[in-house]
């Protein structure tokens, strides 16, 4: 991770009704490219509430049945440390929105939460990445596509702010104790999302304004972790509400 090398940062400012639709339909041109290209889509979801309206949107776009989705291996950016049923799962959530109405469904990379301590279980999702990518030591999993939220406080996946693992440079994925509740999770590293080929930030409300301020404030100064994720030779978008953007210059 390159701080000096810039990313294409593309910033895109929607409606609340367009922002769904708008997030959907990037995901559905990365599949399409993805599984031309490479026969497979290899994308990793953002967790939160944030992403439920995107995967509603999912299921309404005309693309979403010619797209393969068999050829889809859908992981997860992060994961709270609960039961794959416990409502405050990630899984549970995109299962509820997204995979349990797709046939054929999606290939589901579910993080094994049910292994207990969260240490177990970073490890455990760690080694299947390696294996699934072929890994090499040293080596990142390229995703197709990242989908990440952001918090008010500039966390992204559960990378919160002066978090050590925010230095990690050596492995894929870790247990955090994060100061979004459920404490309990574990991530993605910075390494890993810097390495997708797209990564597709998804921000909405007034809440998370000062941070995007912050974050996307010229000369990338910012060390907050969502500012962080500059993707080398990758590409990020943010999409960003009218609400989540009424701080940024410009802004009318
Ligand atoms: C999580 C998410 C987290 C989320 C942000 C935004 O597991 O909670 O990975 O990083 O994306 O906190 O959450 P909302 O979309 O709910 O605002």
């Amino acid at each position: 991770v390159s701080p000096s090398t810039p990313s294409r940062i593309t910033r895109t400012v929607v409606g609340l009704d367009a922002f769904a639709q708008v997030a959907a339909r990037q995901l559905l041109v990365a599949a399409a490219e993805a599984v031309r290209e490479r026969g497979r889509f290899r994308v990793a979801l953002a967790g939160g509430s944030t992403p439920r309206r995107v995967h509603a949107a999912l299921l309404t776009d005309e693309r979403t049945p010619a797209s393969n989705v068999e050829a889809w291996d859908v992981w997860f950016g992060d994961e709270r440390c609960v039961p794959a049923d416990d409502v405050e799962s990630n899984y549970r959530m995109a299962d509820e929105t997204l995979f349990s109405k797709l046939a054929p469904p999606p290939c589901v990379h579910r993080v094994p939460t049910e292994l207990g301590a969260p240490a177990e279980i970073a490890s455990a999702y760690e080694a299947e990445l390696v294996r699934e990518f072929r890994l090499r030591p040293g080596e990142w999993p390229i995703f197709d596509l990242v989908l990440l939220g952001m918090g008010p406080d500039g966390h992204t996946a559960s990378l919160f702010p002066g978090d050590p693992v925010l230095g990690e440079t050596r492995r894929l994925v870790v247990a955090v104790r994060g100061a979004k509740p459920p404490p309990d999770r574990v991530t993605f590293t910075l390494p890993v999302l810097c390495a997708a080929r797209h990564v597709l930030f998804l921000v909405a409300g007034a809440d998370k304004a000062a941070a995007l301020r912050d974050v996307l404030a010229p000369g990338g100064a910012s060390r907050l972790p969502a500012a962080r994720v500059r993707p080398t030779p990758g590409e990020v978008t943010w999409l960003v509400d009218d609400s989540a953007s009424r701080l940024l210059p410009g802004a009318e």
